[in-house]
């Protein structure tokens, strides 16, 4: 079915949204203000997920996207407005999100210094020769040789795999900024394991000295955010006590904080993650740092530190951990977060009766042209 439409409004995950015979209509890549004609994907009783087909009348705050692939890959999903725009659909969508959770708050959302060719980090599918990301509202493949957020060394080793000649896999890359090298891994099972021919492992400095990083775990995507997000934690743990890293991974922001604390201690589930970390605390003879792998959904108690600095998986940290934070000495908590959703609900959990306030929340534009943002919360103890 084909109709026209209004879109009013953006709403997560960042599809524009309108009304059709008394429906909710969802529709990617439309900006509000846009008349469009759109043919219908699938429908129920209140609600059409429907695919755009022309643009009738333009919002003004649409723009010509700069990516020749973007009418059809699914990697991003608002380079049909300007970056401004972008940031202050963000920015609004925060809000709505910390509302829902009965928080008042008028974030800023930090722009990204790099808005092109910004990302370091990559997953990217191969299906029946194909290399590529998946085809916005469908599981094709559409291959991406002229992308215009990935780096420029992502993009030739994309090509030096097309050449492998594997019909289905599935690869991370993961970008070094003081190299410029490229380490590859690949998915086997659930697992992602270094792809051989490829280096597996980077060397990376975000200004505190050498970093390890390996492609087959966590690495934050975009650098230039990273270096904000950085400079944020350093200035609000200031020169503190004892500090305790919840969810590390290879110890990127612990070894940010390492020099002005004079204890600090990370935890994170991944062996492989802690071991890289320490690899990095050995070659900065860092003796004031101490890395343990664990799973923090199982732990009983928090070391009696000063600060927490935390930045879980999408779920967030949850009642048991927020629980354990509220029950420990922290005086502040520096809550770092990729899904704002799960943030709010635990600031809710840790304000009130779990002792914390919240003073300050800043989002990060981590993934430009795409709905994700990251953000940052600092909670500090009630007196
Ligand atoms: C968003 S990443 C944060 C990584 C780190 N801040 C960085 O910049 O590299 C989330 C991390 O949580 C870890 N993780 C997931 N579940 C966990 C659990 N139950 N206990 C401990 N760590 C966990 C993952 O291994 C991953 O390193």
């Amino acid at each position: 079915m084909q109709f026209e439409l209004d879109i009013i409004k953006v709403v997560p995950p960042g599809d524009g949204c309108g009304y059709y015979n008394g429906k909710t209509v969802f529709v990617p890549a439309t900006s509000p203000g846009d008349r469009v004609r759109v043919f219908s994907l699938r429908e129920n009783r209140n609600t059409i997920s429907a695919a755009l087909q022309e643009v009738l009348i333009p919002s003004p705050e649409r723009v010509e996207p700069p990516c020749p692939h973007y009418s059809k890959c699914g990697g991003c999903s608002l380079m049909h407005l300007d970056y401004k725009q972008q940031l202050e659909l963000k920015r609004r969508m925060l809000i709505e999100v910390l509302n829902n959770q009965g928080i008042q708050w008028d974030p800023q959302v930090v722009p990204s210094s790099e808005i092109t060719r910004f990302r370091h980090k990559t997953r990217i599918r191969c299906v029946d020769g194909q290399l590529g990301f998946s085809e916005r509202q469908s599981n094709r493949i559409v291959e991406v040789p002229e992308c215009q957020i990935l780096t420029e060394e992502i993009l030739s080793t994309l090509k030096r795999l097309g050449q492998l000649g594997r019909s289905n896999a599935e690869y991370q890359l993961l970008q070094s900024c003081k190299t410029g090298g490229v380490g590859v891994s690949i998915l086997e099972g659930k697992q992602l394991v270094p792809l051989p021919g490829f280096e597996p492992s980077i060397e990376e400095d975000y200004g505190f000295g050498p970093l390890v990083l390996h492609s087959h775990g966590f690495a934050q995507s975009n650098p230039f955010i990273t270096t904000s997000i950085i400079k944020d934690l350093q200035y609000h743990s200031g020169a503190s006590g004892f500090i305790c890293e919840l969810f590390c991974g290879c110890g990127t922001f612990s070894l940010a904080l390492a020099a002005t604390t004079p204890q600090l201690i990370g935890y994170d589930i991944s062996p492989l993650s802690i071991q890289t970390a320490k690899e990095t605390l050995q070659r900065q003879n860092l003796n004031h740092v101490e890395f343990a792998a664990i799973n923090l959904n199982k732990l009983k108690e928090l070391p009696a530190v000063d600060v927490i600095v935390a930045d879980p998986p999408r779920k967030g940290l949850g009642q048991h951990l927020c629980r354990l934070i509220s029950g420990s000495k922290a005086r502040k908590l520096l809550y770092v977060s990729c899904n704002p959703a799960s943030l709010a609900r635990d600031i809710r959990e840790l304000t009130g009766q779990g002792g914390f306030e919240l003073v300050e929340m800043k989002g990060y534009d981590m993934y430009c042209h795409a709905t994700h943002l990251e953000a940052m919360a600092v909670l500090v103890r009630q007196v």
